[in-house]
């Protein structure tokens, strides 16, 4: 992979200078990025994120460390000189312009030609399907509609590299789901390098082409989706990225690739070694899927989702019912820490 942002060992230390010990927010943090890629860092709240994004946009200043984009040293330019753009998780939108002047609103500071506003303002208002809209203000939309009016603004100076802060933060869970989808097709057809940062693994698993998971300031690990779901590398990852059963410290399988009944299939040999009998002790219903809670012998509760392929199966299992869970050993993952 060629990189086109490139962050070495990226240090952020805030508090030195007012005497105290500094608090250190990033920590030796290096990434490569490709050209068009979504880029996530996911980590829970604190852990450094928006502080890495605000140091690419030059809003902070590493204290050590070097961050590249496309062979420019971005550290040497100022905010405004940097070919990329931030997207709030506020929006921070004028309240008092039409959505076709706050589209406007970086282009005219550029002073690019009228023509060439007017021009670049509707491709853009049709990119996010918000031309009827063109002259009501913030607060005449939908929150939804607000978030694709900030990202008109974000792409309408055509930034080499856009910055989502927690993008759809402000949107309920339901339409932040469509939302999702939405806006990597939208990124993907401006073709624009993105990096994002985001606490919901949902969402960095739904957009990211990769994901960072940050942890403390570091980065933890780094992958596709399906990589560090299937192949985390610590009991952090695996328990940051969906649910996973840890068995025997380092031993993790996902509640899905359990299989679970009251009778043990014929095929599956008594005693071996990825079996388990245990007492159901909570069952929770989601609809297309159900998650068991199976209470073990040895104390311990092995959570299993199962698919709900049937309305009324014959066999279904209750609460206090004796059953059978069991998994097949490729289904297993080995954590190194
Ligand atoms: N300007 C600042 N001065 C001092 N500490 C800060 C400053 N900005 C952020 N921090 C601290 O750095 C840590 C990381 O913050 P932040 O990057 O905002 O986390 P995240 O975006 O992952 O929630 C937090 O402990 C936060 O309190
Ligand atoms: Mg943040």
């Amino acid at each position: 992979m060629t990189a086109f942002l490139s962050i070495q060992e990226v240090v952020k230390d805030f508090g030195a200078s007012a005497g105290g010990a500094a608090f250190r927010a990033v920590d030796r943090v290096s990434l490569e990025i490709a050209q068009g890629e979504i880029f996530a860092l996911l980590g829970s709240s604190g852990c450094g994120k928006s502080t890495l994004l605000r140091m690419l946009a030059g809003f902070e200043t590493p204290t050590s460390g070097s961050i590249r984009l496309n062979g420019q040293d971005l550290l040497k330019l100022p905010p405004h000189e940097r070919p990329l753009n931030m997207m709030f998780q506020s929006y921070a939108l004028f309240p008092h312009l039409s959505v076709w002047e706050n589209i406007a609103f970086g282009l005219k500071r550029e002073r690019l030609p009228k023509a060439q506003i007017a021009a670049r303002v509707e491709a853009m208002l049709k990119l996010v399907q918000l031309s009827p809209f063109a002259q009501r203000k913030p607060h005449q939309l939908s929150g939804g509609q607000q978030q694709r009016v900030a990202l008109a603004r974000s792409l309408a100076r055509q930034p080499s590299l856009l910055l989502l802060d927690e993008p759809l933060g402000a949107l309920d869970k339901k339409l932040r789901e469509e939302t999702q989808i939405e806006l990597v097709h939208i990124l993907k057809s401006v073709g624009v390098t993105c990096v994002m940062v985001t606490h919901d693994q949902e969402e960095a698993m739904t957009m990211a082409s990769r994901i960072a998971v940050m942890s403390e300031g570091r980065i933890v690990q780094v992958g596709e989706p399906r990589d560090l779901y299937e192949n985390p590398a610590t009991r952090f990852v695996a328990d940051f990225i969906g649910n996973v059963n840890v068995l025997d410290g380092n031993v993790a399988v996902r509640p899905e690739k359990i299989r679970l009944s009251r009778h043990l299939p014929q095929e599956q040999t008594l005693g071996a070694i990825n079996q388990v009998q245990g007492r159901v002790r909570d069952i929770a219903y989601f609809g297309s899927y159900t998650v068991y809670h199976l209470q073990l012998a040895n104390g311990q509760t092995l959570k299993v989702s199962q698919s709900n392929t049937e309305r009324h199966p014959d066999d279904a299992l209750r609460q206090d019912d004796q059953a059978w869970a069991w998994w097949s050993p490729s289904a297993q993952v080995v954590l190194t820490q």
